[in-house]
């Protein structure tokens, strides 16, 4: 969602504001607009539209000064405009601000504002805010750092924010709850401040995240103060990142939904190398090793997540019930969180989230934790509000994921979730050794077998170029293969704007059955295993309706292959593996679709790449 960029030291800002709203269009957004302070006057522009349009309309204006600020919007309150974009004045001109998040009382603060004679030009929740510091500032004649705490004080709902006064050109503030921030600390008194730290990876890896109801001063003479909203001094820890330049280019790939799909086999062996001793037979999850017992005693797992990352939860539940014999139970973050849900002793609560960030399931930890619950985090974006709100947890090391489309993110997931899995079943004794070591090694085969399913890329893209122009699908599976059709669905349906639906097979005949002409491409995992000659039945009752049947089969399939219209070849593999290679062709499939109808794969309309309000 909405981006953040912040800049204060001894370089012109504007060229690292723009490189870094580049770095965050991923994110998603619908305008964008800089603002840098120079002889106490804002140089500020925004404008509906992309990066390149605010380029275009800077062109050839003053974009000077040393301190500055710069957004991506992603509209909430208000349609994109150019007068909607941020950043956004205060009623005197002094202060810009540039928010992400949402402002819940902002109705009630803009009417009392307006009643002390405010005028407001757009219909932001954002300007409320600014023109609220404003009041206070001039009310009270507190500095702009004082005001932004007690204004914050007052304020309902989540805001990640950086405000700059232009009588002050020395200090840039921001604050932040339950929207990310992370401060750079660059070289020779340059500060960074940002959304992640993609912006400004190539001058610091030192960086501070900013923790929810924090505020932060930094001071071009003073350097770095943080206070809590409660005006508690909090001393500024320092962390190294990790992340490297690279993870954040497209690689000579035309797109970096594209680039993350080849990256699996790489991504997947990054997520299980260290975690999985085949030549000892061990499994070491430090994450779950610490707290066996609270593993030991479970009685029940809560599953919280959204979208992508609930179908990798999906998955997760058969993992636990097949292995570790636990009870569990898979929840949309955003129900979870709004029901009254019975937490008991012995319930553990797993949280998935590619960015960390996600505001409902952040919202459904929060409950969970306050319920009682013992929280465990799955998680890429090392530091991430989510891997840093649970009690313990285990990093996808799946590295960047720029495309809006999750693609390396799931496979890692599954990948990490069937380690932990294992690792639980081994210590309550629910596998034999001999099944254990058996699954550990047909785990390790798993990038190799991904390395040789994206060699059908190019019969993939022959079958993309068939159904391109139709406008439904429907994915099926049965059993582990159930999660991938939700998956494969919303692949296609996210970038290619195609609708498409995920079923059970069997629920087909419970009423989509009736869907089902010579239009409609039905998508079928129909891998050998526990129920393929369910699914064979599936497909020919398809068949029988003349729909078209896309199946991915095993090597050296026949049955399926003579009756699919088309068929995709996966390696053998254990049913419990096979979401992480069937779900391969299926995301191939979506790009080459989307690529064909013309749409942006990596920022498709409307989406979000982390979905920071409710
Ligand atoms: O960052 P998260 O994993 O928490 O994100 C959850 C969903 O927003 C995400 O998986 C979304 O569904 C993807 N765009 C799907 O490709």
């Amino acid at each position: 969602m909405c981006g953040i960029v912040g800049f204060i030291g001894n370089q012109q800002a504007y060229p690292i504001l723009i490189k870094g709203l580049k770095r965050l269009e991923y994110r998603g957004y619908d305008s964008s607009g800089v603002s840098m302070i120079e002889n106490q006057e804002f140089n500020q522009y925004k404008c509906k539209g992309k990066v390149a349009d605010l380029e275009a309309l800077v062109s050839g204006k003053d974009i000077s000064g040393t301190i500055g600020i710069g957004h991506t919007r992603w509209a909430t309150h208000g349609v994109p405009n150019d007068v909607n974009a941020h950043p956004h004045l205060s009623g005197d001109g002094n202060l810009s601000l540039i928010h992400n998040g949402i402002i819940e009382n902002y109705a009630t603060l803009k009417e009392a504002l307006m009643e002390q004679g405010h005028v407001f030009k757009s219909d932001t929740d954002t300007e409320v805010l600014v023109h609220f510091i404003e009041d206070i500032m001039s009310k009270t004649g507190s500095d702009l750092f004082e005001a932004v705490r007690v204004a914050l004080c007052e304020v309902v709902g989540a805001y990640a924010i950086v405000v700059m006064d232009r009588r002050h050109p020395n200090r840039l503030v921001c604050a932040k709850k339950s929207s990310p921030l992370v401060i750079g600390i660059g070289a020779e008194g340059d500060y960074f401040i940002a959304s992640d730290a993609t912006p400004f990876i190539e001058y610091t890896k030192n960086v501070v995240y900013l923790e929810d109801e924090e505020v932060a001063l930094i001071d071009r003479q003073s350097g770095l103060k943080i206070v809590t909203i409660q005006n508690q001094q909090k001393d500024p820890y320092i962390h190294e990142l990790e992340l490297k330049l690279e993870a954040i280019e497209k690689g000579g790939y035309d797109s970096f939904m594209l680039k993350e799909i080849h990256e699996q086999p790489r991504s997947i062996h990054d997520s299980i190398r260290g975690r999985l001793n085949l030549n000892h037979g061990m499994l070491k999850m430090s994450g779950i090793d610490r707290h066996e017992e609270i593993w030991m005693n479970a009685n029940r797992i809560i599953i919280v997540a959204c979208g992508t990352s609930w179908h990798a939860g999906l998955v997760a539940e058969y993992l636990f019930e097949e292995f570790a014999r636990i009870p569990t139970e898979v929840e949309y973050a955003s129900e979870f969180r709004y029901r009254d849900p019975i937490i008991q002793q012995g319930d553990i609560v797993i949280a998935i989230s590619q960015s960390g960030e996600t505001a409902d399931t952040l919202a459904a930890i929060e409950l969970a934790k306050e319920k009682g619950a013992f929280i465990f985090g799955v998680c890429n974006v090392v530091g991430s509000t989510i891997s840093r709100a649970t009690h313990s947890g285990a990093y996808t090391h799946a590295g960047p994921e720029i495309g809006v489309a999750s693609t390396k993110a799931f496979t890692a997931q599954v990948a990490v979730l069937y380690l932990i899995a294992l690792s639980v079943a081994d210590k309550r004794g629910t596998l034999s050794k001999e099944r254990l070591h058996r699954l550990m090694a047909e785990l390790s085969t798993i990038p190799d077998k991904v390395e040789e399913v994206l060699k059908t890329n190019d019969l993939v893209e022959s079958i993309a170029a068939i159904y391109k122009d139709h406008r439904n699908a429907l994915y099926l599976g049965r059993g582990y293969s159930f999660p991938v059709a939700l998956e494969g669905a919303l692949k296609l349906k996210e970038i290619s704007y195609i609708h498409a639906e995920g079923y059970p097979a069997a629920e087909m005949k419970h009423g989509p059955i009736a869907l089902i002409d010579e239009e409609m491409p039905v998508f079928v995992i129909a891998t050998q295993g526990h129920s393929y000659e369910k699914v064979v039945s599936n497909i020919q009752e398809v068949k029988a309706r003349k729909g078209k049947i896309i199946a991915i089969v095993t090597a050296g399939d026949k049955t399926v292959s003579e009756l699919a219209d088309h068929s995709i070849e996966i390696p053998k593999t254990d049913d419990s593996l096979v979401p992480i290679v069937s779900v391969i062709p299926l995301q191939l499939l979506s790009y080459h679709v989307a690529v064909m109808r013309g749409c942006n794969v990596d920022q498709p309309r409307n989406l979000a790449k982390s979905v920071t309000v409710e």
